[in-house]
């Protein structure tokens, strides 16, 4: 009898240790937490100017009309669509349109995510719940941006990133994140899934090209310190943002391609891909990404070509095609 008491006693003492230990870890973890939206209205108060030019793209405007059934029978019909995935038959409730066409927003980590708004800030910079505290602050209340040490600066924005935060500074980051929308090859929907819509009249465009996409309407580059001059790319620039361009298509292109055996989807990355690589023909920093289309060489690519003046090699789009 005394000996089975001890055991339990024992059994009870294990039970405590072992849900401290998950208790623990699950309190490690959640403090990791799932990074969510906050949504861009909060942006606004810091990023006045980016905001102003956000309300003007068709990724703000979207919110209002990518949903409706459109007159022109030859458009795509979001209905058709909805019925070709599973899940919700109401575009800003379905989890696979919301994907690439909202901006799902929570308040805090316990809330219920909702459609706040069409592609916005958190979709091409990352969601900030994680990040957003860190990424503008200098070392304290009171440190201003000039009074902020070399060593807190590195230390600042290799956190921000750690917690999710695509700085603009990264740039085959930032143009691979406009693939995984742009070239219909998210990876929280499987490649079936993706052709399914695709069938159903879902648009791709093999065409989507970083400059011409990034240097109209959505262009913000509000840096200082000309903080109030919206900046034009040099050429050299240019040259480079096409490649890297390039490059993120290649891989993405590459990838969905081998991941469906389904005829138009896959005819659609080839076409993707044939259209990456004529825009790095004639590159040399770029035969060895030519030759194995990889996340790795196409990282080693933009930090090779950076800096470097392309203008020569590459032929940029004309400024009356920006989208
Ligand atoms: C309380 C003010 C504040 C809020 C709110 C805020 N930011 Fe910032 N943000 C800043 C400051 C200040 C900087 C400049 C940091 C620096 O000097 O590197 C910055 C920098 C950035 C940068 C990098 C800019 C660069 O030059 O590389 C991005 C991107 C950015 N913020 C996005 C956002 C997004 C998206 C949101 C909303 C989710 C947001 N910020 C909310 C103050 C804010
Ligand atoms: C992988 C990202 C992605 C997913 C998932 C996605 N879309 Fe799209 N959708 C896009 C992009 C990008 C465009 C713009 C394509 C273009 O015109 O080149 C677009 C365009 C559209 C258009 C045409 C809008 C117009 O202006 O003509 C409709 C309609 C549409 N999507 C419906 C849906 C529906 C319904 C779902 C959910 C079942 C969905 N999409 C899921 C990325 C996506
Ligand atoms: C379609 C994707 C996209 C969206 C949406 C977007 N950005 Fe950006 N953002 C970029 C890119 C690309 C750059 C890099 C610009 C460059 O350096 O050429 C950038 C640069 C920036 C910068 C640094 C340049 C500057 O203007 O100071 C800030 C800050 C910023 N974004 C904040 C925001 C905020 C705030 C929003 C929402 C109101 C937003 N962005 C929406 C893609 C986007
Ligand atoms: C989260 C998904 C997503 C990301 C990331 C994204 N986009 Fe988009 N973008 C869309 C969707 C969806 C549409 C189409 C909206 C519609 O037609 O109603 C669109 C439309 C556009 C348009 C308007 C095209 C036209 O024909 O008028 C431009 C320009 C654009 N995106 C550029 C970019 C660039 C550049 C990036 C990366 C810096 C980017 N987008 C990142 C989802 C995204």
């Amino acid at each position: 009898m005394k000996q089975r008491s001890l055991f339990l006693k024992l059994l009870f003492l294990n039970f405590l240790l072992l849900a401290g230990i998950i208790g623990l870890s699950g309190w490690v973890a959640s403090a990791d937490a799932n990074p969510f939206n906050k949504g861009a209205k909060l942006c606004e108060e810091c990023h006045e100017a980016e905001f102003k030019i956000w309300k003007n793209t068709k990724h703000f405007e979207s919110f209002r009309t990518v949903h409706r059934e459109p007159k022109d029978k030859s458009k795509p019909s979001p209905k058709k669509i909805l019925e070709a995935v599973e899940g919700e038959k109401r575009m800003k409730r379905n989890k696979a349109c919301s994907l690439c066409h909202y901006t799902l927003e929570q308040k805090d980590a316990d809330d219920k995510p909702d459609a706040g708004s069409g592609t916005s800030c958190e979709s091409c910079h990352g969601p900030s719940s994680e990040w957003l505290e860190i990424h503008d602050n200098y070392g304290g209340k009171d440190v201003k941006r000039d009074q902020e040490s070399a060593d807190h600066k590195v230390k600042r924005i290799a956190d921000s990133k750690a917690k999710g935060l695509i700085w603009p500074s990264m740039k085959y980051e930032v143009a691979e994140n406009c693939m995984v929308c742009h070239g219909l090859a998210h990876p929280e929907l499987t490649a079936d899934e993706l052709a399914k819509m695709l069938g159903a009249g879902h648009p791709i465009n093999p065409d989507f090209e970083l400059v011409k996409y990034s240097q109209g309407s959505v262009r913000h580059r509000y840096y200082p310190p000309n903080i109030k001059e919206n900046a034009e790319m040099t050429p050299a620039e240019l040259s480079r943002e096409y490649v890297v361009g390039q490059a993120a298509a290649l891989v993405s292109a590459t990838n969905a391609m081998s991941k469906s055996e389904d005829p138009k989807y896959k005819a659609a990355q080839e076409q993707r891909v044939a259209n990456a690589k004529a825009g790095l023909s004639g590159v040399p920093e770029a035969a060895g990404l030519l030759a194995a289309p990889t996340r790795e060489n196409a990282l080693k690519f933009a930090a090779d070509i950076a800096g470097k003046d392309l203008s020569g090699v590459v032929k940029l789009p004309a400024k009356s095609d920006y989208k």
